[in-house]
C-alpha cells in the first residue's frame, strides 16, 4: 500500500490528507472561513498566517485519525500552482521539509489535477479516459478533455469570472454571506422562482475569427443581476432576493450543463465528469444529471466532501504520479498560475519555477 501524506493550502482552506491509492485514511480540512468573512473575500496575506498556524495541528490530527506512523509513509505532497502565492509557499515549504527530514520522495502537485482526480473518490469503479470533465471552482471555469493520465486538452474556458466568482460576488450585491455559492443556493432553496428573472447566459460571440461555442463568461450575468436590482430598488420594493437567487442559479446551471453536454457530444466523448467548489451546486448537478440522460451519457460527480478545496483530492493526484514513476525536485518553488496541461513540468529534473 502507497501511502501518501498530501498537503493543500493554495487559498482559504487549510487541508491535510493521507490516503493509500483512491482509499481516503484520513482528511482534515480547516476552513477559514471565519477569518476572512469580515473582509467580504479571502485576504492573501492572512491566508498565509492561518495556514502556518493550523498546518502542524492538522498533520498531527491527520495521523492520529489514520492510525499510522511516519514509517508506512511513502511521499510527501503539497500543492504548488496555482493559487495564492504565500499560502502555496507554506503547504510546499513545510512538505519539503517534511519530505527531507523523514528521506520520502516529495511530489509538487498541480491543484486542477488535483479537482480531477477527486472524482476518483466516489467509492466506484476507477475513471477511464478518455472523459469530458466540467472543473468550476471559484478560480476556475474549465472544460478539459482527458485523454490519459496527465493528458490534458482545454475545450472551453471561461472568458472573465469564474462561475464560482459569480457566485460569490452575485451574493455580495444580494447582501449574502461569503462565501456565496453556499448562501445563494440555501436563499434559492427557501421557496426562489428560477423563472421570475431571465438573465442572459453569457453567449461568447466571434473571437479571433473563429466562435468558441464552449467558452464561458459570467460577467455580464452579473451585470445584469446589478441592474436588475437597481430597477427593483428605484421602485422601492423590496428585493426578492430568494427569487433573484434562484434564477441567477438557474442561469449558470444551465449555461454549464448545456455547454459540457454539447461539448461531449462535439468531442464524441460518452463518460461525463464534474468536479470543483461549484459542482456541489445541487442545481447544477441536477441540471447536468437531466441533461446527460437525454444525450445517452454517463455522469461522475465528485462527492460532496471532496468537491471543494481538500488535501485527499491532492494525495490521489500525486499517488498517481509516484506510481508513472514521478517526483519533483527540492528546488521547486510555487506559481500563481500554470496551465493544466503543462503540469507534468512539476515532475521534470529542472522545475517551471
Ligand atoms: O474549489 P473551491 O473550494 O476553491 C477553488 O479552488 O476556487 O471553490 C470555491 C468556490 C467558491 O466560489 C464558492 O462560492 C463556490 O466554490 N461554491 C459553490 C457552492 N459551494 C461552494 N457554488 C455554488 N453552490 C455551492 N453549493
Ligand atoms: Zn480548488
Amino acid at each position: 500500500m502507497t501511502i501518501v501524506l498530501a498537503l493543500e493550502t493554495s487559498c482559504d482552506e487549510t487541508a491535510v490528507a493521507l490516503v493509500a491509492g483512491r482509499h481516503v485514511l484520513a482528511n482534515v480540512v480547516a476552513s477559514q472561513v471565519a477569518s476572512h468573512a469580515p473582509y467580504g473575500g479571502v485576504v492573501p496575506e492572512l491566508a498565509a498566517r492561518r495556514h502556518v498556524e493550523l498546518l502542524p495541528h492538522l498533520v498531527d490530527r491527520a495521523f492520529g485519525e489514520a492510525g499510522i506512523t511516519w514509517t508506512q509513509v511513502k511521499a510527501v505532497a503539497a500543492t504548488a500552482t496555482p493559487g495564492l502565492v504565500g499560502a502555496l509557499l507554506v503547504g510546499l515549504t513545510a512538505g519539503k521539509t517534511m519530505a527531507l527530514l523523514h528521506g520520502k520522495p516529495f511530489l509538487a502537485v498541480h491543484h486542477l489535477e488535483g479537482h480531477l482526480c477527486s472524482a476518483q473518490l466516489t467509492g466506484g469503479p476507477p475513471l477511464k479516459p478518455p472523459f469530458l470533465v466540467l472543473l468550476v471552482s471559484g478560480g476556475h471555469t474549465q472544460l478539459v478533455r482527458v485523454d490519459g493520465p496527465g493528458a490534458y486538452r482545454l475545450c472551453g474556458a471561461t472568458v472573465d469570472d469564474a462561475a464560482g466568482e459569480a457566485f460569490d460576488k452575485v451574493a455580495r450585491l444580494l447582501g449574502l454571506g461569503y462565501p456565496g455559492g453556499p448562501a445563494i443556493e440555501a436563499v434559492a432553496a427557501r421557496g426562489g422562482d428560477p423563472r421570475r428573472f431571465a438573465f442572459p447566459q453569457g453567449r461568447v460571440g466571434r473571437r479571433g475569427g473563429g466562435y468558441e461555442p464552449y467558452a464561458f463568461s459570467f460577467s455580464g450575468l452579473k451585470t445584469a443581476v446589478l441592474r436588475c436590482i437597481e430597477a427593483l430598488q428605484r421602485q422601492g420594493e423590496p428585493l426578492p432576493v430568494a427569487d433573484l437567487a434562484a434564477s441567477f442559479q438557474y442561469t449558470v446551471a444551465e449555461a454549464l450543463s448545456s455547454r459540457t453536454v454539447g461539448c461531449a457530444l462535439d468531442q464524441g466523448l460518452s463518460q461525463l465528469v464534474v468536479v470543483g467548489g461549484v459542482a456541489a451546486n445541487r442545481r447544477l448537478r441536477q441540471a447536468l444529471e437531466q441533461r446527460r440522460r437525454e444525450a445517452g451519457l454517463t455522469l461522475v460527480m465528485a462527492p460532496l466532501a471532496f468537491c471543494g478545496d481538500n488535501a485527499a483530492m491532492i494525495g490521489v493526484a500525486a499517488g498517481q504520479r509516484l506510481a508513472s514513476g514521478c517526483q519533483s525536485p527540492l528546488t521547486i518553488g510555487v506559481s500563481p498560475r500554470l496551465p493544466l496541461h503543462e503540469a507534468k513540468r512539476l515532475y521534470d529534473p529542472h522545475p517551471p519555477f
